[in-house]
């Protein structure tokens, strides 16, 4: 078992800037995973991410109905997942999930659709709302690295 890193997230471009530390260190058959609650700041984690691998005007919608949207990353593609509407763990090799991991990157949204079958090269990134105060008002996330993502955490 790897250890989790507890980091305080203030505010939104705190969330922000955490997605460009993971941007810094993400290669080709890494898998970022985002858990949390609805609202928890998922997306806005993954739109930082690919935003500093790809251009500060990038569009990049939350992809709830297309399950995935591609992107072309510096050398690489990012696929950007959200699982929440996935009916079954098996869909995911349907829609691309390890296709993705074999010729670039993925940031998936709701991985406990997965089940068992996680990536086993990922950095669970776990975002819930800061425990003393409102919704709206922080974050806590939780970081732990898995396989090769293990002594390459992003520096902040
Ligand atoms: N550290 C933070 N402090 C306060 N608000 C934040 C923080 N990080 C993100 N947010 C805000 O939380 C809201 C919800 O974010 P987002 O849509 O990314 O959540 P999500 O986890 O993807 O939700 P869903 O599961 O519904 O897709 C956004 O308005 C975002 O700006
Ligand atoms: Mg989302």
């Amino acid at each position: 078992m790897t250890a989790a890193r507890t980091l305080a997230l203030s505010t939104p471009e705190a969330t922000a800037k955490l997605g460009r530390a993971v941007a810094a260190k993400l290669r080709a058959g890494d898998a970022v995973c985002l858990s949390g609650p609805l609202g928890a700041g998922k997306s806005a984690l993954a739109r930082a991410l690919i935003r500093a691998l790809t251009s500060p005007d990038e569009e990049v919608p939350s992809p709830t109905f297309t399950l995935v949207q591609t992107y072309d990353g510096p050398g690489f593609p990012i696929a950007h997942f959200d699982l929440y509407r996935l009916a079954a763990p098996e869909e995911a090799v349907e829609i691309g999930v390890y296709e993705a991991l074999d010729i670039g990157a993925a940031v998936i949204e709701w991985p406990e659709r997965l089940g068992a079958a996680l990536p086993a090269d990922r950095l669970d990134i776990r975002l819930e709302p800061a425990p003393d105060r409102g919704a709206s008002e922080g974050r806590v996330a939780s970081l732990t690295p898995w396989g090769t993502w293990i002594g390459r955490e992003p520096s902040l």
